[in-house]
């Protein structure tokens, strides 16, 4: 085994001696526990890059070592899965379809702008610290899942029209150690529950609850709901949903706009049709609404395609521009 691996130093002053100590304890097969994993949390919260990730795993499983003399398969896995959950900082798990459209909706699957924008949330925490959140869209729920275990809002409400979605949704929601509370009722278009609260195991955390809210239907008590933020990923695909997608956000907007900051939108979008990107973005000037495009994430955590255009957009009324 290499003393001090090469080209480790690149990822900061002692990187080598942390690389060495993982590296010492998987191939003696030490506990979990005896890990240095605080340490690598504290350097990764520091960093934008995960070559010590990688450093570390070139010594460990990938090491040519390891062919020969390996760990039990029930130890490599389990110290795989303890640096993933390093890297993402929570475990998130969530059920989907395989196919991009099942049972008419595109909902069933994880769109690349979600993880986009489930990265960029997991930077900037701090925009979600005690705020209300309507979430337009949810599908099954990537972004509010890790918003909701990874930032502290006061309240997050998934939301969606399809009710296979919105089971799926409230499956995901659970199976992520959210717990179910008695408030439900039926929403008269869907037969599933559509409206659950949840809290948290331990009792804390956000209160979160799913509804169904159909962009073309939104009612007066949906609009009253009053968010402080409003997110949505990847609903800019279809040029007949753009003007009532619009019309929602004016209509969140105008409810907000007696609070002192009013709402806040960030709308991230995969840019498939330019031409219904820019329909959007010109049915938003036409009714007075702003928006201004902002830097996506830095670090990299979910495997979708870097290569896609994917935009993030924030908006509010021109005048709080
Ligand atoms: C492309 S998927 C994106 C899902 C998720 N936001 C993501 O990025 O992975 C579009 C989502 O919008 C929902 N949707 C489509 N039309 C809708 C409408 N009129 N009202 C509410 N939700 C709608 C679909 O059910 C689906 O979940």
């Amino acid at each position: 085994m290499s003393a001090s691996p090469e080209g480790v130093e690149a990822a900061g002053p002692g990187a080598g001696d942390l690389v060495l100590s993982f590296q010492r304890s998987f191939f003696t097969m030490g506990r979990m526990d005896s890990l240095p994993l605080p340490e690598l949390e504290e350097r990764l919260k520091n960093s934008d890059d995960s070559t010590l990730i990688q450093h570390i795993l070139q010594q460990t499983v990938l090491h040519p070592l390891c062919n020969k003399y390996p760990p039990s398969v029930k130890y490599r896995r389990l110290f795989l899965a303890e640096l993933i959950k390093k890297l993402s900082g929570e475990n998130i798990r969530l059920g989907e379809n395989v196919a991009i459209i099942s049972e008419g909706t595109t909902g069933l699957v994880t769109w690349e702008a979600a993880q986009f924008f489930a990265e960029w949330a997991m930077e900037n925490s701090e925009v979600f610290n005690c705020r209300s959140i309507l979430e337009l869209g949810s599908g099954i729920g990537l972004v509010g899942i890790t918003i909701c275990k990874t930032c502290t809002p006061k309240q997050y409400i998934f939301s969606d029209c399809h009710p296979n979605v919105l089971q799926q949704l409230r499956t995901n929601i659970l199976s992520n150690g959210l717990l179910l509370d008695s408030d439900t009722w039926n929403a008269k278009d869907c037969e599933v529950e559509v409206k659950n609260k949840y809290v948290s195991e331990e009792n804390q955390g956000p209160e979160i609850t799913v509804i169904g809210l159909d962009w073309s239907e939104v009612t007066q008590e949906q609009v009253e709901l009053q968010p402080d933020i409003i997110i949505a990923t990847d609903v800019i695909y279809d040029p007949e949903v753009v003007l009532c997608l619009v019309s929602v956000l004016e209509k969140f907007l105008i409810s907000n706009e007696r609070k002192e900051q009013g709402s806040v939108v960030y709308l991230a979008s995969t840019v498939r049709n330019p031409e219904t990107y820019h329909q959007f973005k010109m049915e938003l000037d036409k009714v007075g609404i702003g928006h201004q495009v902002i830097p996506g994430p830095t670090r990299k955590i979910f495997p979708y395609n870097r290569c896609t255009e994917i935009e993030l957009l924030k908006i509010v009324f021109a005048h709080h521009l």
